[in-house]
């Protein structure tokens, strides 16, 4: 089962060192986080397999890195100055600034459609503010996304230098796209793909590292002839789910959703997004849209764009004319990505059943937490009815649904009322002895690919074999460890907790027939193999 609670999952992310909050030191930035020595690995290996899949697997991709900072025309003509805005409204009462479009939504049960719609709700007093109840609301107003910044050595006080952190990585594709066609003879149907930062100074960032202002988008360009592109568009919507399932996603976790006429930016045709079910409920992991010949045309020189030097076109030797390409996007985010893999991978799970009076002892104490929360006062009615349901159903399920408590012992919401406390104090000790939390990541995803254990530390023969084996399997290409630091139970848990595949313990009898037990991080099932033979055995089961 993957993660209930998002709360878990960022607690084994600081705990184990994948994610940390930023600047911490000095009290942290809200919204912004750093990768730490295996959440960097994870995120990496994300980034290979995608740019493995787009680019080095197919003959029609080419790669680019193009520079954050751009000319702030492209981003004139591209629209983005004028419209990448969000509508937001202040609250007269309690000075909140939410969005407006968000209030609107949550308040009629639908989206609105455009900004007319919410400032006639707004006047007709039909909106409230989501955190005071005032209907006291200021007219909405766009709010630009892009964060702006200087270059130069001065800062003149005026636009001159004015430039912006890009917002997407897509406006360096088509602004490079007659650079890739000239310098690599393509034909079309070929497409641009480019892995980078991205900037958006986003109003309600948050849910850990789904909604951040600094991210990283894994974006294509595909260029196709008009007429072509509702076919290219369905093979990659095809495509793009397949690279998730490949992974190892659950496809009950996947879905594809249609974006409403009125959700479509402005230079799409249609939109689709691929949605993966995240604690907190089904949201956008790709968007893969039919922009049209909408920005190659922008950045082309004509009556309505007197800044650009020349024209973003193709010359199409079996019609021997010019035409402009239309474009498919297939547009990921590198850390949404990243965050629904770990969802996916994460469970709890139970290994032995703990003695019955242990079990009964926690029961009586998840059924009292139940009482309590249901007896407290000025507290979230949504809250409230999740924490009781949810204790409910695991004092119900004892000690099956164990795997399920350590969720709710590290749900955020639950940590206030007092009695979480006992049931902190009696669970955790049982759930530490009969429980195991595991990353289920696929192989080429894990942080760590194999690690090598001695069965005693303290005899030199089999630290050495053990270390000598880490560097073959470290020179055959797998990101492997070393590690004495525990019992090999302990060292194998904690190998589990962060997804590593495969773990390896070097015993009395591998100095005598050089063969070692590999035991298996899913099925928990141990073999013995020949040492010498370990890295040809173990990449061979890489998928
Ligand atoms: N070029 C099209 C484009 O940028 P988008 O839907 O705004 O489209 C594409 O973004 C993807 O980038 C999203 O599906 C998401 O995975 C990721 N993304 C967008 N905004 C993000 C944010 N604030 N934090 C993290 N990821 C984000």
């Amino acid at each position: 089962m993957p993660a209930t609670s998002l709360d878990t999952v960022v607690s084994l992310c600081k705990r184990r060192g994948f994610v940390f909050p930023s600047s911490s030191v000095y009290g942290g930035l809200g919204s912004t986080w750093d990768y730490g020595p295996l959440g960097v690995e994870l995120k990496n290996n994300v980034k290979r397999a995608w740019w493995r899949s787009v680019v080095h697997e197919r003959d029609d991709m080419e790669g680019l890195d193009a520079a954050i900072l751009m000319n702030r025309l492209v981003w004139k003509y591209s629209g983005h100055e004028a419209t990448f805005s969000d509508p937001m409204t202040d609250c007269r009462a309690c000075k909140s600034r939410p969005r407006a479009d968000h209030v609107f939504a949550a308040q009629k049960g639908r989206d609105p459609k455009g900004l007319a719609e919410i400032n006639a709700a707004i006047e007709a007093k039909e909106l409230v503010c989501p955190k005071c109840g005032s209907k006291d609301l200021t007219p909405a107003r766009p709010f630009n996304l892009m964060f702006k910044t200087s270059v130069g050595p001065v800062d003149s006080g005026d636009d001159s230098g004015l430039v912006y952190m890009r917002p997407e990585t897509a406006q360096g594709i088509f602004v490079n796209f007659g650079n890739v066609l000239d310098t690599m003879r393509r034909k079309l149907p070929f497409g641009i793909a480019q892995i980078g930062k991205a900037f958006r100074n986003e109003i309600t960032p948050g849910n850990f590292t789904f909604r951040t202002r600094e991210f990283e988008q894994m974006e294509i360009e595909y260029f196709v002839r008009p007429g072509e592109d509702d076919a290219a568009h369905e093979a990659w919507i095809a495509d793009r789910q397949n690279w998730y399932f490949n992974l190892g996603m659950r496809r009950e976790n996947l879905r594809v959703r249609e974006q409403e006429k009125h959700e479509l930016a402005h230079y799409a045709k249609r939109c689709v997004d691929l949605e993966y079910k995240f604690p907190m409920g089904w949201s956008e992991l790709e968007g893969i849209a039919n922009r049209t010949d909408f920005d190659l045309k922008a950045h082309s020189r004509s009556a309505e764009n007197p800044d650009a030097v020349g024209e973003l076109k193709y010359f199409d030797q079996e019609q021997k004319k010019h035409l402009v390409p239309y474009v498919i996007e297939p547009s990921a985010g590198a850390d949404r990505a990243t965050l629904a893999f770990l969802c996916d991978a994460y469970e709890d799970a139970l290994v032995k059943e703990p003695p019955a009076e242990e079990t009964a002892k926690l029961r009586e104490l998840v059924e009292s937490f139940a009482k309590s929360v249901g007896r407290r006062e000025g507290m979230d009615a949504n809250v409230k009815q999740r924490l009781v349901s949810t204790a409910e159903t695991i004092a119900a399920g004892l000690p099956g649904s164990l795997p399920q408590l350590i969720g709710l012992m590290e749900d955020s919401d639950a940590a206030n009322i007092e009695v979480m406390k006992k049931v902190r104090g009696v669970g955790e000790k049982i759930a530490e002895e009969h429980t195991r939390t595991v990353l289920h990541l696929h192989p080429r995803l894990a942080p760590l690919t194999v690690a090598v254990f001695p069965l005693k530390r303290n005899d030199a023969r089999l630290v050495e074999m053990a270390r000598g084996l880490k560097r073959d399997l470290q020179k055959s290409g797998m990101r492997a460890v070393y590690d004495d630091t525990g019992a090999i139970g302990k060292l194998y848990r904690r190998q589990d907790e962060i997804g590593t595949p495969w773990c390896v313990t070097v015993d009395f009898q591998s100095l005598e027939d050089q063969t070692v037990t590999v035991r298996e991080r899913d099925n928990m099932q141990q073999e013995r193999l020949k040492a010498p033979e370990l890295a040809v055995n173990l990449a061979a089961r890489l998928p």
